[in-house]
């Protein structure tokens, strides 16, 4: 298809071969010891999450994603959220704007914890004041936050397995034959490659599952070399430039819309990562 990477193109050579393949492998070796209540602690509990501070890590990304959906005006029918983790914060927006919401991770204790909240229970994080902010943001009382959550509950349809290196990373028939409208990915690309091919390879693989036309939102990390997926376990990150993030989103054949920076300040540095940035990237398939 036009505009796509050919199949896994261009990779021999640039740390994307053989050792691309044995590097991908050692990821997945790596997120075996994923822990999501931790990891939900690390990164969405105060500084990161504090609403009470614009220049919080959380109401940054929560803000970019009202103005997407809300002020942008992205709508459609099938949204997919790739590499969804343990959180939800990232569909709360979208949930309003499509009719249909299919979140996916790699990991099953994800997944679980996913289906626990969809289900009515609780699961590791009490995602109320998210939704109350969600609200906020749209003119809302805080207080719509349980007609948001079972907006929520009642749009999410599946929550399925995927894997971002496998040419199609969906199970087969779950998305209609033209493809999702809009696709989410939030840290999900950069912290699940061993390297900047395998990155721009799986942001191709994406790209698979988007219609023409359709949009593309990109959140990730920039300067960042691990993460802790569990107390004393260090992920490898592809440390990212905003150029390269630029770049790998041209050769995959999209058209960069927006692109926002939020620079961490010094008290969001909390020994858990050793992340500089945040980008949040809007692009469209042609
Ligand atoms: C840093 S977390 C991001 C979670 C969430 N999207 C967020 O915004 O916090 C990276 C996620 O990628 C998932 N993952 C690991 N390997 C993957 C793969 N091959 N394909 C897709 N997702 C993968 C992990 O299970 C984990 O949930």
């Amino acid at each position: 298809m036009e505009g796509e990477m050919g199949e896994e193109q261009g990779m021999k050579g640039s740390h994307g071969g053989e050792s691309g393949m044995e590097g991908v492998a050692a990821m997945e070796a790596c997120y075996q010891g994923f822990n999501p209540a931790a990891y939900l602690q690390y990164n969405y509990t105060a500084p990161r999450a504090d609403f009470h501070r614009r220049d919080s890590i959380v109401p940054w990304k929560l803000s970019c994603l009202h103005k997407a959906f809300t002020e942008e005006g992205l709508r459609g029918e099938v949204l997919v959220d790739v590499g969804s983790g343990p959180t939800l914060y990232q569909v709360m927006s979208a949930c309003e704007h499509f009719d249909r919401i299919i979140l996916s991770d790699f990991l099953e204790v994800n997944r679980n914890e996913l289906l626990k909240w969809l289900q009515g229970g609780e699961g590791s994080l009490d995602w109320t004041p998210y939704l109350q902010h969600v609200c906020e943001l749209e003119g809302r009382s805080p207080t719509a936050w349980r007609e948001k959550a079972e907006r929520l509950r009642s749009v999410v349809t599946d929550v399925l397995p995927v894997d971002v290196h496998q040419p199609h990373p969906l199970p087969p028939g779950t998305l209609p034959h033209s493809g999702a409208d809009c696709l989410v990915s939030s840290f999900c690309l950069e912290s699940v490659s061993p390297d900047l091919a395998s990155f721009t390879r799986a942001l191709g693989h994406l790209s698979r599952l988007l219609r023409r036309g359709g949009h593309l939102l990109l959140i990730g990390a920039l300067g960042e070399s691990f993460y802790l997926g569990a107390p004393g376990l260090r992920i490898p990150v592809v440390s990212l430039e905003e150029s390269q993030v630029c770049s790998s989103l041209r050769v995959c054949g999209y058209n960069l819309l927006r692109l926002s920076v939020y620079h961490l300040p010094p008290d969001m540095k909390l020994g858990v990562d050793d992340v500089t940035g945040v980008f949040f990237a809007e692009a469209r398939k042609p």
